[in-house]
């Protein structure tokens, strides 16, 4: 087997003696921790999986019914044309770099390693969910974004093992040893160590939690070190799948449960064994305060750092801003200070995290008002809304202070204990949701929680046979 079939890459491995050795090294224990914490049970079926087979904008993806084991985990950057300069930071207009200054070294590092330790978090995460996928198109969705992640993991291990020597080797090793959700060696971020153990779960996720993905590959596709900005402006296609996923998927559950409100002489989606709009809601609540934690503190001298240093930029920073220093400007944040919410002016360097939070909360808002608009369609008149952003928080300033989802400080326990309740998913939401979750596997059928997607994927019916399961 050629390097080219064995790891398709578009960065001239083969020239490179010692880098393809690590990797090659490397190879064997990512393929056995993909059969050991990849998708359970399907590895032996034909997927239709969309396949990354150069970067060019027109063609990079081929589509054909593959096991997924054999799915061409590669390294691809995004071309680029001419030479780039650094765009913002204290060495703005210098040539950007290709190795990695000394004294970025650590700050570069942690970046990688944080974003990379998510990617294959989420395959754990998302595991046993094929055996109770509601029809055929959505198990493909699920197991493309999971070969995904599996291929942003190798994005960032060949980042660590080209530029990190041995601490990225180390490193690499690390990407595999640590599981979701373990008591001894947890993921590095908790929203990747909660379950998913159902559906609605996994759409909330690809929702809210591959779109703080999205923000965060962003910023650093603006960066000046190129093979960072490279390899990250190419996940960034990819991650527009996972998004698509989950966003329509919550429309796709948006539009069931009003007809089935509508078919029930009492209103209930649950009477007809949809999923509630208040069980939804909640869902809401739990995924988008978890999303919003994964921006990090507002203030935060590290995001400052990395921006300074032109490594990670903010969202769309060279199209959207002129001025790419940002010495003097202030940003007003929401602080607690002796137990109270005050505003606070704090140096806009030390606030990016916050701006790129807007950024998010923004495309939140925006994904939102579609649902509510299928809402409004099917001739529902509830509506869905995103809890206040100091709701529920782990990380940052409202960490450990309680505030009800409209953004009330609340200062009792009991009364926090109370709304607590009333707002995140309970024991018994999660138990109703799993017993919705039968699997149905007829190709064009799908399960009563959730409407048809209104195409295929690829051009394809929506009867197609998307995956093919192949006896044993
Ligand atoms: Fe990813
Ligand atoms: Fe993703």
């Amino acid at each position: 087997m050629s390097l080219y079939d064995k790891i398709p890459n578009n960065v001239d491995l083969s020239r490179d003696e010692r880098l393809k050795r690590a990797l090659e090294k490397w190879q064997p224990s990512f393929v056995n921790w993909w059969m050991d914490m990849g998708p359970e049970g399907y590895q032996n079926d034909d997927i239709y999986l969309r396949t990354a087979i150069s970067v060019d904008a027109e063609g990079w993806a081929t589509y054909d019914h593959v096991k997924m084991p054999d799915y061409r985990w590669g390294i691809f950057l995004a071309e680029e044309k001419g030479d780039r300069s650094i765009g913002f930071g204290d060495d703005a207009t210098r040539p950007s770099f290709n190795e990695v200054p000394g004294e970025y070294r650590n700050v570069l590092r942690r970046l990688i390693v944080t974003q990379g330790d998510t990617e294959p978090a989420s395959v754990e995460q998302q595991r046993r969910l094929g055996h109770t996928c509601p029809s055929l198109y959505d198990l493909r969705n699920l197991f493309q974004v999971n070969v995904e992640e599996g291929r942003h993991l190798w994005a960032m291990v060949y980042l660590l093992h080209a530029y990190f020597g041995r601490d990225g080797r180390e490193e690499a090793d690390e990407m595999l040893a640590r599981r979701s959700g373990s008591a001894d060696k947890p993921r590095i971020l908790q929203a990747f160590n909660q379950p998913i153990d159902d559906w609605m779960s996994f759409f909330c996720f690809t929702h809210f939690v591959d779109r703080d993905g999205k923000y965060q590959l962003a910023a650093l596709a603006e960066s000046g070190f190129a093979p960072m900005r490279r390899t990250c402006r190419f996940m960034l296609t990819e991650e527009a799948h996972h998004l698509f996923v989950g966003e329509t998927g919550i429309g796709r559950v948006a539009r069931r449960t009003a007809q089935l409100m509508k078919q029930d002489p009492n209103g209930d989606a649950r009477a007809q064994g949809g999923i509630p709009l208040d069980i939804v809601q909640r869902y809401f609540n739990f995924w988008f305060s978890y999303g919003l934690d994964l921006f990090g503190s507002e203030i935060s001298s590290n995001a400052s750092d990395a921006f300074g240093a032109g490594l990670k930029g903010r969202f769309r920073e060279m199209d959207k801003y002129t001025d790419h220093a940002i010495t003097n400007d202030m940003m007003e944040l929401d602080v607690i200070r002796d137990g109270r919410v005050v505003k606070e002016a704090v140096p806009m360097r030390n606030a990016l995290n916050e701006v790129l939070r807007d950024e998010y909360a923004r495309d939140c808002e925006r994904a939102l008002n579609g649902w509510n608009r299928i809402l409004a369609e099917e001739g529902c008149s509830q509506r869905l809304r995103l809890p206040d952003r100091k709701f529920h928080r782990h990380i940052g300033s409202y960490a450990g202070q309680w505030f009800d989802p409209e953004g009330r400080h609340i200062l009792d326990e009991r009364e926090w204990e109370a709304v607590k309740k009333a707002a995140l998913p309970s024991e018994e939401d999660y138990a109703y949701v799993r017993s919705l979750m039968v699997p149905v596997t007829q190709p064009g059928a799908f399960a009563n929680w959730i409407s048809p997607p209104q195409k295929g994927i690829n051009g394809q019916s929506i009867d197609f046979p998307y995956v093919k399961f192949v006896r044993s």
